[in-house]
């Protein structure tokens, strides 16, 4: 019988040094690993072809348009607990159809228009399929939390197949990450809800967001005053 996603945490959180999901499992991961690292780097390339253009003063874009490029492979422990909160069995099948942010990239830019542009360069290209947009910046979450979602699925030219995969990328500023940053670690250490507190971020969020809006604006100002320098 396959292994339960209860079982797996269990192993995963039992404290002796030798606990371990089972070979199974971990062979498993592994191999997702190797797919999916591929994605992430296939996704990098694109975007960093995109950063030189920008870069190179030739088209409409300016230096620094992507400030960071960042990228993360799901924990095999965040991989079986979301399994387990949507009620979903355990196997590598299930995995690579349900759970679409196995592979990450967060891309931080200087300012929100840039995002936009990266985001339209990608959806031109033949070989990059965008299966869902969070436009996060348009309409922020609640918590006050901005950032681009997208989900594309790309394909990766293995020695023996071709496969299609899912990558989740969020595109943010860098007033947005600062702010998604500081959160995610306050609210993480503490239990946030509801308080005076979670009042407190949002209005900072709104804050962080004038002074952003603000700084656009003197680089649009500076680009009609200077058109040739910028
Ligand atoms: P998940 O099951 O968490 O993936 O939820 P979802 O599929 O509805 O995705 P969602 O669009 O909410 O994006 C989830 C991701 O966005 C998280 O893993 C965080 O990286 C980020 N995120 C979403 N909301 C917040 C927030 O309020 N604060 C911070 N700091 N990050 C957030
Ligand atoms: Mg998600």
């Amino acid at each position: 019988m396959a292994i339960t996603t209860k079982k797996i945490l269990a192993l995963l959180e039992e404290q002796a040094d030798s606990a371990h999901p089972g070979v199974e499992v971990l062979t498993d991961y592994m191999q997702l690993n190797v797919s999916y690292q591929s994605a992430l780097d296939e996704v990098t390339t694109k975007l960093k072809i995109i950063d030189r253009e920008l870069s190179s003063g030739t088209t409409i874009g300016r230096k620094n348009a992507i400030h960071q490029i960042q990228t993360r492979i799901k924990s095999l422990k965040s991989i079986v607990k979301k399994l387990d909160k949507k009620g979903l069995a355990y196997s590598p099948a299930i995995i690579e159809q349900n759970l679409a942010d196995i592979a990450g990239v967060r891309v931080i830019c200087s300012y929100t228009d840039d995002i936009y542009l990266i985001l339209h360069s990608l959806m031109q290209q033949t070989d990059v399929n965008v299966l869902q947009i969070k436009d996060y910046i348009k309409q922020p979450k609640p918590s006050g939390y901005r950032s681009l979602h997208v989900i594309v699925q790309i394909p990766v030219f293995f020695l023996e197949q071709t496969r299609q995969l899912k990558v989740e990328i969020q595109f943010r500023t860098i007033a947005m990450d600062y702010w998604a940053s500081l959160e995610h670690g306050l609210r993480y250490k503490n239990n946030l809800a509801h308080s005076e507190l979670t009042t407190r971020l949002e209005k900072a969020a709104v804050q962080i967001n004038d002074l952003e809006t603000e700084m656009l604006a003197i680089r649009q100002q500076l680009e009609h005053d200077h058109p040739v320098d910028m």
